[in-house]
């Protein structure tokens, strides 16, 4: 059940929602506040006509509140107020806020109430749950209204799938875009990209994607090649592809102002952002002088979506959008703000120092927003949020409507899983980063977004061999598994640090491929029945109460639970497992409840659920290489076990016309059967062998489908 409730009347839209037959408008009362029987009452609503503020305070009850996809602080959301307003943060310590993306949807959750929340702001928000520790939820807007939508449901589960019917359903990936993934930057020339795509096949570690960040631009303007560096482009991408990798290109808002450069006299005075005194609005980033593009606006979008649709053609496979929180460094008006400023200080206030360890990206979070306006009119900071939203929006214009598209963004709004998927930004290569993003990747499962992924091995910062190692050990049982690191820190390639962890990191990677028949048929499964292929333990398990408990465990489909090691030195640690595991390391069934569980360097705890199916493969250099042997583990303590197996071309959007195959595979008391839901697309695995075990031990079968 979704209901509808309006504060005031918003100026504009936001986007998001493109679903809302079946919502239920619900009447304020004489006062203009809302109760919802059971759920909350409006205590106030206050309106601030100078400041343009509208307050609502909310009574509840107290409870556990998770969501608001990738933020920092506790998973658990109770007790902090959060603030909506897309930034480049690039230092994600504990308290960092606002990041990148803002998804102000959140599931309430205590002993008699569950019911989700979607306050649909695109410009600045702040949602304080309960943090003066009253049993108060603050809603802050600074505009002149937002609607809100309630979701009442009987589980997480549902009430997440109501949430995707208002927002939109999850685009497919392509299957490549779960192998590994390397990335760094920057790979600063053809040779040298080339140079790491062969010692990928040398040393035979697998890899399915090279990215490349801005240095494949002259001089970082959109849309051009760096000819000097990468005088052999197109070689080179032919060589790659002839490898088996696809290549993933960076994408950023910011148009050089440069007269004679292509795409800046194509949106001059025509697509870009403005000022309030009507002229083209201007910043600087990478390239120096820019103009951004708006794309809110239709044939702005288009236009840009051509432009990427050429870089396709020329043998781009997939995008990363980047810097578009808006991310602007400085503006004339600020810089000179700031000089006024210096000026009246002292040394003594440390100003210069400060501006000479990079002060610039200071003045950047200083950049007034107020005084862009869209191309109908609209002032930017009303609708901030979507800038990114409508970035990836356009940039997925660019691919053919029928191939599946591989697409992230670093800035979002919600609804984004309807054009790509996101990546959390810039972390660093910290031990609690590695803790960090388990609740950020979990947290973004929950607001609807599947495809997502962090800086595997960490972005700022130098790495060390044992953290890459547990860093890469977690990347490998998340959706996107991507190593980046940024321009001057340690090379953090799988064979950066010698033999002995290369050997760790090829197993990782070479386990991931493994794994891929699991992970791309529960993922599939996902995309069409609405279940995140990263969850909490508690969206599988709600029942048991002390999942809402467990914050640095997560699963991985609907069968496999992983508890990533996150501490130096770490060699063990505590597990909870909400029903009897198969532990897939030792190969023994434990228990439900807390387990001690040992994790030498080259292990990462994980388990599969009993009763269920892990349908795995032999590993492969790239995903589309060719098909191996086929084998499924069966953790069937009493002997019984249920799983599914899907699988398609993985790259086109034929799955939506019912062409794949699925089977349901049941082992009971010593019988398999492979049941056949859908068999619509070319059989592809001819031998299964069936690994089960069981109490009695193990049992090996082999079948031909
Ligand atoms: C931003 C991105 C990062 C990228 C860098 C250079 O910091 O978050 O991933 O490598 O810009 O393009």
């Amino acid at each position: 059940m979704i209901y509808k409730l309006k504060y005031g009347i918003p100026d504009v839209g936001s986007e998001a929602i493109i679903n809302e037959k079946k919502v239920i408008n619900l009447s304020p009362n004489e006062k203009g506040l809302y109760k919802v029987e059971g759920l909350f009452e409006d205590l106030q609503i206050i309106k601030n006509d100078e400041s343009e503020e509208l307050i609502v305070i909310r009574k509840v009850l107290e409870g556990k509140v998770f969501g608001f996809g990738d933020k920092v602080g506790p998973f658990n959301r109770w007790g902090k107020k959060y603030i909506f307003w897309n930034t480049d943060n690039y230092t994600h310590h504990p308290g960092a806020d606002p990041l990148y993306k803002s998804f102000p949807f959140n599931i309430f959750i205590n002993d008699n109430q569950k019911y989700g929340i979607f306050t649909d702001y695109p410009g600045y928000l702040e949602i304080d749950l309960g943090s003066e520790g009253k049993s108060e939820i603050v809603f802050k807007i600074r505009g002149s209204g937002f609607n809100q939508y309630v979701i009442v449901g009987n589980s997480v589960r549902d009430i997440l799938s109501q949430y995707l019917y208002l927002t939109g359903k999850n685009i497919a990936f392509p299957k490549w875009a779960f192998g590994y993934q390397q990335s760094r930057w920057s790979y600063f020339s053809d040779k040298e990209v080339l140079e790491v795509a062969k010692k990928f096949r040398e040393k035979k570690i697998p890899c399915d994607v090279i990215y490349l960040d801005i240095d494949y631009m002259d001089d970082y303007k959109i849309f051009t090649w760096n000819e000097r560096n990468f005088s052999n482009y197109k070689n080179m991408l032919r060589e790659l592809h002839n490898n088996g990798f696809k290549i993933s290109a960076i994408l950023d808002p910011g148009v050089k102002v440069e007269k004679g450069y292509k795409i800046f006299e194509e949106g001059k005075d025509k697509y870009f952002l403005k000022d309030i005194d009507g002229k083209d609005f201007e910043g600087a980033v990478w390239p120096g002088r820019v103009r951004f593009p708006d794309f809110r606006d239709r044939k702005v979008r288009k236009w840009w979506g051509q432009k990427v649709k050429q870089l396709r053609e020329e043998g781009i496979d997939g995008f990363w959008n980047d810097m578009n929180e808006l991310s602007i460094f400085a503006t004339e008006k600020d810089i000179e703000e700031m000089k006024s400023i210096i000026k009246k200080m002292k040394l003594e206030d440390g100003i210069n120092i400060a501006i000479k360890a990079g002060m610039i990206g200071e003045i950047g979070r200083r950049v007034k927003v107020e005084n862009i306006i869209h191309l109908d009119g609209i002032k930017h900071y009303k609708i901030k949020n979507i800038y990114g939203f409508n970035m990836i929006r356009a940039s997925y214009e660019g691919f053919e409507k029928k191939e599946r598209k591989m697409i992230i963004t670093r800035s979002a709004y919600s609804g984004v899983q309807r054009y790509g998927g996101v990546w959390t930004g810039d972390n660093h290569s910290w031990w609690e980063h590695i803790q960090l993003e388990i609740s950020r990747i979990m947290s973004l499962g929950l607001v609807g977004v599947f495809y997502n992924g962090c800086d595997v091995g960490g972005f700022g910062g130098d790495v060390n061999a044992e953290l890459l190692v547990r860093f890469m050990q977690f990347g490998s049982f998340i959706p996107m598994f991507r190593n980046h690191s940024a321009i001057g820190t340690r090379r953090q390639e799988p064979w950066c640090f010698g033999e002995k962890y290369e050997k760790i990191m090829k197993k990782t990677i070479e386990y991931r491929y493994m794994l891929l028949p699991y992970i791309y048929s529960e993922y599939m499964i996902g995309v069409f029945k609405n279940i995140p292929l990263v969850t909490p333990l508690f969206f599988h398990f709600e029942k048991d109460k002390m999942t809402f408990d467990v914050d640095d465990q997560f699963m991985l489909g609907r069968s496999v639970i992983v508890a990533p090691i996150y501490k130096p030195g770490q060699r063990s640690r505590l597990v909870y497992l909400p029903k009897r595991s198969l532990d897939l390391n030792k190969r023994v069934f434990l228990n439900k409840g807390w387990h001690e569980v040992e994790a030498p360097l080259e292990v990462i705890p994980h388990f599969l659920v009993d009763g269920r199916i892990l349908p795995i493969q032999e590993p492969m250099n790239y995903v589309d290489e060719r098909e191996s042997d086929f084998t499924v583990i069966v953790s069937a303590y009493n002997n019984k076990a249920i799983g599914y197996y899907y699988e398609d071309d993985g790259k086109t959007e034929n799955y939506k016309k019912g062409m794949y195959n699925l089977y349901k595979i049941t082992y009971d008391k010593g019988k398999i059967e492979v049941l056949k839901i859908r068999e619509n697309y070319i059989h592809m695995k001819k031998v299964w062998n069936f690994r089960i075990y069981t109490k009695e031990g193990l049992k090996e079968i082999s079948l031909k489908i």
